[in-house]
């Protein structure tokens, strides 16, 4: 879909500065925000480790951080064959700011599958179990 490929461009622009020297991972993640803007992040990583913060997360946090609210698909690229999807963390971040929206997954050789959160993430604690 057109206006999937400007996502997993995106993605794939911002892979491009991923900051991952101790896995070698590099990973690229871009949402789009209602308003049409789109928001690209990639992997933090850090000498201790455990402070490695994944893609997705760089880029809803910088959208949300730009005062953007409502997204309608994010898309996520690593150099893998088998497609790497968003991980348990991240997946409570999109739902908590995208809700059930597509998750574009790609690799650099044009290997493509759209997911939907809902199948992605099932049964999850969001603000209507408070
Ligand atoms: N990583 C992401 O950035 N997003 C994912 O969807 C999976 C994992 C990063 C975290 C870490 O820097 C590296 O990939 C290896 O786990």
């Amino acid at each position: 879909m057109a206006d999937h490929n400007a996502l997993m461009e995106a993605a794939q622009q911002s892979r491009e500065s991923a900051h991952a020297p101790y896995s070698n991972f590099r990973v690229g993640a871009a949402l789009r925000a209602n308003s049409g803007r789109i928001f690209g992040g990639c992997n933090v990583e850090n000498s201790t480790y455990g402070l490695t913060v994944c893609a997705e997360r760089v880029a809803i946090f910088k959208a949300i951080s730009e005062g953007e609210r409502g997204f309608d698909a994010i898309a996520v690229v690593a150099d893998t064959e088998t497609l790497t999807p968003p991980c348990g963390a991240c997946r409570q971040l999109i739902w908590e700011f995208c809700g059930d929206v597509p998750v574009i997954l790609s690799n650099l050789k044009g290997k493509t599958e759209t997911i939907q959160m809902r199948d992605l993430f099932p049964r999850p604690f969001d603000s209507s179990n408070l």
